[in-house]
């Protein structure tokens, strides 16, 4: 037996690394991305070294993590329960076509995670292992183990000598995830809805009340409705996405607090921040309120909290989301051009655009007397057309 595990070098993962060799006597191959969560990757490497481990992969997942998974994502303005822009959820199912990649490579026949039993990760993990390799043996071992205390597993790393750092001997006040997108706070001193997050809480932004007194005013351009460049400077993707998360940071934007409802069933509270992807939410919707058709952008929009239910609940690997996929790239052939965003204590508002391809006609639209295309008094037909209806209705009740 040969297990792929998906490791990041923390005690938990390491723990597991160590009781997949001694409960299931299986080989282990370690597999670390850089996601941009913003911890080094070496000492990795040398932690699985040290507890033996022979067949070690750390790749660097950043623009591929950006360019097919979150642009993608951001052509639908994709916002789980109105809110949650899907930072965790959208990582997990390249993290697992990675590991599905690696055990074909090394001829394993499992795959291993370290997310709960009670939780959306195990989910949108599994499901992706399951939609890419069919027959695949999955080991979720927060699910089998029985070190269900801190105290057990800090026995069980003593035990088989997995060096516990010494701010890992307590309990963490809280659990994290975090990548180039978002950072991710839940559980412990955040489990109570009722209690205001404390400051500490908070990772890659300032507090908007601290942030500077005078708005940054930055221009973003759209390429078929993927940013390119930041104040006419070309980037890539992940370079783009870093520059705004330092953006944002710096403006205390991207902050939210939130209850949401898990697929597994019950509801939990996070406290997420995403300042490059909401500077870039509010800049995509700015391109596209000149460059998108009324009709299209309103279709678009009715199927995004299905899109992004699918994102959140782990259907990535669908026809489901792809068909809808296809639709959102199609509708982004003409979001091109120039969107000026005004950053401020936690905003991020949109405050001018032009496009190549818009669609907005000042002639046509001005109080001024304009255009030759819209006669006044075609709108007299339109109105009574379509209150005809509504007349009917009418008189029917005072039948
Ligand atoms: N609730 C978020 C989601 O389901 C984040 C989950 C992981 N976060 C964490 N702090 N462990 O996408
Ligand atoms: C976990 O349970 O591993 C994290 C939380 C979640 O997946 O929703």
């Amino acid at each position: 037996k040969k297990v792929v595990l998906a490791y990041s070098g923390g005690l938990d993962t390491s723990v597991i690394l160590k009781w997949l060799q001694t409960t299931y006597n299986c080989e282990v191959v370690t597999f670390t991305a850089d996601l941009g969560q913003g911890e080094e990757l070496e000492p990795a490497r040398k932690k699985a070294e040290m507890l033996g481990i022979k067949e070690i992969f750390i790749e660097d997942l950043r623009e591929e993590f950006v360019r097919d998974y979150v642009f993608p994502m951001f052509r639908m303005n994709a916002l789980y329960e109105g809110q949650y822009l899907l930072g965790t959820s959208i990582a997990r199912p390249l993290i697992a076509k990675k590991q599905i990649e690696i055990a074909r490579q090394v001829g394993a026949d499992a795959v291993a995670h370290g997310a709960t039993g009670k939780g959306n990760d195990q989910v949108r993990f599994e499901l992706s292992y399951y939609g890419l390799e069919p027959e695949i043996t999955v080991i979720a071992p927060w699910r089998e183990w029985d070190l269900t205390s801190r105290t057990k597993l800090l026995e069980f790393a003593e035990l088989n000598q997995i060096p516990v750092p010494k701010d890992k001997r307590g309990e963490a006040p809280f659990s994290v995830d975090a990548n180039l997108l978002h950072s991710s706070s839940e559980g412990k001193v955040l489990e109570d809805p009722a209690e205001e997050a404390p400051e500490y809480v908070y990772q890659r932004t300032i507090p908007p009340e601290e942030a500077p007194d005078t708005p940054t005013y930055i221009t973003i351009d759209f390429e078929k409705g993927d940013p390119v460049a930041i104040d006419g400077v070309k980037m890539s993707p992940a370079t783009l996405l870093t520059k705004l998360n330092e953006l944002g940071k710096a403006n205390g934007i991207g902050r939210l607090d939130l209850v949401e409802n898990r697929f597994v069933g019950m509801k939990s509270r996070g406290v997420y921040e995403t300042p490059g992807g909401t500077i870039l939410y509010a800049a995509h919707r700015g391109i596209e309120s000149i460059a998108l058709d009324r009709e299209a952008a309103h279709l678009k929009d009715s199927l995004m909290p299905r899109y992004a239910e699918l994102v959140y609940y782990g259907f990535w690997f669908t026809p489901e989301r792809e068909m809808i996929q296809v639709l959102a790239d199609k509708s982004q052939e003409f979001v091109t051009g120039q969107v000026r965003v005004k950053l401020y204590k936690g905003s991020a508002t949109v405050v001018g655009r032009t496009s190549p391809y818009s669609l907005y006609d000042q002639d046509l639209v001005t109080f001024e007397e304009g255009a030759v295309a819209y006669d006044h008094r075609d709108a007299q037909g339109f109105i009574k057309l379509n209150a005809l209806r509504l007349r009917s209705l009418k008189k029917r009740e005072r039948r």
